[in-house]
């Protein structure tokens, strides 16, 4: 068992963290790993894009049963209840085939309510006395606690974060033990990168924390200012002091990694979801993540 979490995070919007989340999580299934993907996204986009062609209705049943991430949070911090994270899991949730099988991919989903819930939470906390600080605190290490177990019980736990910083996305990422930032490499993007970073640096380093965040350069257009980019963000990367590290693979901007479930139809298969080049894309980012979960095993063993 690999018992790992993984959070795909980064401030700015439409850099590609979902389309990440949901084909990095897609990858590890189809090796046969136990993977859970958490969408913490009021958009609920990981939690379509996984579902597939009947998103809406699948995620009408996750409202109606109240197995969501809205439900996670109002049960355990609105309410006076303990619900472990287990209870909020929607098994078998891809409609993707891989191998002539379904893919075995479970899914805590998002509700467009979470954004009220979160809303709910720092009010109510608020009103309790509880600073920001100890709101965080508090979610994170009830996360922590959620997320030691589900290491138990699956190889990968993937969290989608949304764009912005909230107070469960600093939460999620203290709980983690790799960091990627989908970043596109274009002026506007990096603006905010080293802040980002910088950011998630102190934050873990208040909880004795110290891996560095890993920025997956996405939507490359090949174009020579994005190329002259990238170059600096490598650069940036290497330096001793930096406080990111950077991966190889680079995701290029190309229709084949924007899936539309609804276009898809039913079942797709794994090579449908992500044709062309998309795929062979998705499978070296997954061996650069399986290379740096095991390096962070022997330094732990070291
Ligand atoms: N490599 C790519 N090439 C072309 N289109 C892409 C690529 N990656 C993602 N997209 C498309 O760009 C849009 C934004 O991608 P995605 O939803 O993954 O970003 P995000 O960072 O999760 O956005 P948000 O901040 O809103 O959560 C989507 O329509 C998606 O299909
Ligand atoms: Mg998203």
């Amino acid at each position: 068992m690999l018992g790992r979490v993984i959070s795909v995070a980064n401030s700015k919007g439409g850099v590609g963290k979902t389309t990440t989340t949901v084909s990095l999580a897609e990858a590890f299934a189809a090796e046969g790993y136990k993977t859970l993907v958490v969408d913490l996204d009021s958009q609920a986009n990981a939690s379509l894009l996984i579902y597939g062609e009947n998103g809406d209705e699948r995620l009408y049943d996750a409202i109606h049963n109240y197995t969501n991430v809205s439900d996670y949070l109002r049960e355990n911090f609105l309410g006076e209840c303990f619900a472990h994270m287990t209870k909020f899991i929607v098994p078998h949730a891809s409609d993707v085939t891989f191998m002539g099988k379904p893919l075995d991919l479970s899914l805590v989903p998002a509700t467009p309510g979470l954004r009220r819930a979160e809303r709910e939470l720092i009010y109510i906390l608020t009103e309790q006395g509880y600073s920001m600080t100890a709101i965080e605190g508090r979610v994170g290490l009830r996360l922590r606690q959620d997320m030691s177990d589900l290491r138990k019980q699956y190889d990968v736990v993937i969290c989608d974060c949304p764009p912005g910083i909230s107070a469960m996305t600093e939460a999620t990422l203290s709980a983690s033990d790799l960091i990627i930032v989908p970043t596109i490499p274009d002026f506007m993007s990096t603006l905010g990168l080293d802040l980002f970073t910088g950011d998630i640096i102190d934050s873990l380093k208040k909880r004795g924390l110290s891996n560095r965040p890993v920025v997956l350069p996405t939507k490359f257009d090949g174009s020579p200012h994005q190329s002259i980019v990238l170059e600096a963000m490598r650069d940036g990367a290497a330096d001793p002091d930096s406080e990111y590290d950077i991966f190889q693979t680079v995701i290029p901007q190309k229709s084949e990694f924007a899936a539309n479930p609804v276009e898809l139809g039913a079942n797709p298969t794994l090579a449908q979801k992500w044709p062309g080049e998309a795929l062979t894309t998705i499978n070296m980012l997954y061996q650069e993540v399986q290379a740096k979960l095991a390096a962070q095993a022997t330094d732990v063993a070291a």
